[in-house]
C-alpha cells in the first residue's frame, strides 16, 4: 500500500479564506506535505483531471467550478494516506459529512465542497504526476 495521497483545496475554500485552517487540519492529522503549489486549472486542464466523471450529469458544472479560481494542489504523506485523508475530509455532501471533518467545517454544498481527496493509491499517483514534476516532490 502506498503512503501518499493527492489533494486540492478547491476554489470555494480559497475564496472563503480557509487555506490556512485547512492546511492546519492536515498537519494536525499527521500528514506531511511532500509537494504543494498555489495554481489555477484552465477549463481544459480541469476537464482532463476529472475525465473519469465525463459521463456524470455534474461534469460540466464541476469543470466550470474547478476552473473558477485558484486552488492549492498538494501531495501528502502518511501511513494509510488515501483512506485516512478521506476520513479527514468527510462525505462528498457536507450535509452528510461527520462533525469536525474538513467538509463539515468548510464546504459550501455538494458541488463546492472545499477539498479533493484521491480515492485510490493508483489515482493518487496519477494525480500527483498530473500536477507535479518529480523535482517538485520532497520525500
Ligand atoms: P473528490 O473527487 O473531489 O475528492 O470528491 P469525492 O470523491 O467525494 O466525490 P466524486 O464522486 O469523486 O465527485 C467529484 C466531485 O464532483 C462534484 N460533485 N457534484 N452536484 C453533484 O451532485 C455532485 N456530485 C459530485 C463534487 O465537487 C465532488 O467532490
Ligand atoms: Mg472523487
Amino acid at each position: 500500500m502506498s503512503n501518499l495521497t493527492f489533494t486540492m483545496i478547491k476554489p470555494d475554500a480559497v475564496r472563503n479564506g480557509h487555506i490556512g485552517a485547512i492546511l492546519a487540519k492536515m498537519n494536525e492529522a499527521g500528514f506531511k506535505i511532500v509537494a504543494m503549489k498555489y495554481t489555477h486549472l484552465s477549463p481544459a486542464k480541469a476537464g482532463e483531471f476529472y475525465e473519469v466523471h465525463k459521463e456524470r450529469p455534474f461534469y460540466g458544472e464541476l469543470v466550470e467550478f474547478m476552473s473558477s479560481g485558484p486552488i492549492v494542489a498538494a501531495v501528502l504523506q502518511k501511513e494509510n494516506a488515501v483512506a485516512d485523508f478521506r476520513t479527514l475530509i468527510g462525505a462528498t455532501n457536507p450535509a452528510e459529512a461527520a462533525p469536525g471533518t474538513i467538509r463539515a467545517l468548510y464546504a459550501t454544498n455538494v458541488g463546492e465542497n472545499a477539498v479533493h481527496g484521491a480515492d485510490s493509491d493508483e489515482n493518487a499517483l496519477r494525480e500527483a504526476n498530473f500536477h507535479f514534476a518529480g523535482t517538485e516532490m520532497f520525500f
